[in-house]
């Protein structure tokens, strides 16, 4: 049987490191959070972060924005966030309502302060190896296994899903590490016999009970990066998890696996924004 992966756990620890770091601080971090509109999934996840923030002494400015913001109020606000000096890292959440262009929003939160690491100059400083940020899932990933002593090096890791907040990062951060990486997607041929040669397999898809026994090696580690619904509406990941537990070393739960971990690497970032702000 598989060892449980703590997230829980292990994020408190990173949070407290966190706290105990930021306490340190001639002036308090902060970080600006937009929030568009009324979607409940990201109602959760702002509050989350924001419960966050005051556990680890960061104070939290939040933005809450009616679904019918222009573009260009945005973009004004976020100007102004740019310029306020007691905004450490700003946190536009993500998606937004149709008519609002991501891409450009991205692109306007000043790299410095753009703690979801989503700017493309601090994507391209991550994959030169010289980051002033890490993505923070894939981050809380990593971290996950350094705590658990899992070695990544020389190892053969699957990550399936190839998206700009995960999937392509995270298979960047295990490159890094040494580790032998395939990235798998929609379009992959024959799934399965990838994923079955994997050391560490994570899933970044976003489809209840896709991972299945049969897709995982005996001994494999397996991390779940998603937060789907099942038929019950219950949280769950992209992984078969009864079925899956048995033939894993490791393995990460949905709800208290990855999760957590994102949002305490999300605090992390906000300090390294703060000491950079204030040349420490
Ligand atoms: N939406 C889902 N995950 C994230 C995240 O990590 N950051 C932001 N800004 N939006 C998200």
């Amino acid at each position: 049987m598989a060892i449980r992966i703590d997230g829980k756990a292990l994020a408190a620890k990173v949070k407290a490191r966190t706290a105990a770091e930021a306490a340190k601080l001639p002036r308090q971090a902060g970080l600006a959070v937009i929030l568009v509109g009324e979607n409940p999934a990201s109602k959760v996840y702002v509050a989350g972060k924001e419960k966050d923030c005051a556990e680890c002494g960061i104070r939290s400015f939040p933005h809450k924005l009616p679904a019918e913001t222009t573009q260009e109020e945005l973009l004004a606000l976020i100007e102004k966030l740019n310029n306020d000096p007691d905004v450490d890292g700003i946190l536009c959440q993500l998606p937004l309502p149709e008519h609002l262009d991501e891409e450009a929003v991205i692109h306007a939160i000043r790299p410095d302060k753009d703690v979801d690491c989503f700017h493309p100059f601090n994507v391209g400083r991550m994959v030169i190896g010289r980051p002033v940020f890490l993505p923070c899932t894939p981050a809380g990933v990593m971290e996950m296994l350094r705590e658990y002593d899992i070695p990544v090096r020389g190892k053969r890791c699957v990550v399936l899903g190839r998206s700009n907040i995960v999937g392509k990062p995270m298979g960047m951060l295990l490159t890094q590490a040494d580790g032998t990486v395939t990235i798998c997607h929609s379009r992959t041929e024959d799934l399965a016999s990838i994923t079955r040669q994997a050391d560490i397999l994570v899933s970044a898809i976003g489809k209840t009970r896709f991972v299945t026994a049969d897709m995982v090696k005996e001994g494999a580690v397996v991390i779940d990066v998603a937060m789907n619904r099942d038929e019950n509406g219950k949280l769950c990941g992209d992984v078969d998890f009864a079925a899956v537990e048995p033939r894993a070393s490791y393995i990460t739960p949905v709800p208290g696996g990855v999760g957590p971990m994102t949002r305490a690497m999300l605090m992390e970032n906000i300090l390294t924004a703060a000491k950079n702000h204030l040349g420490l």
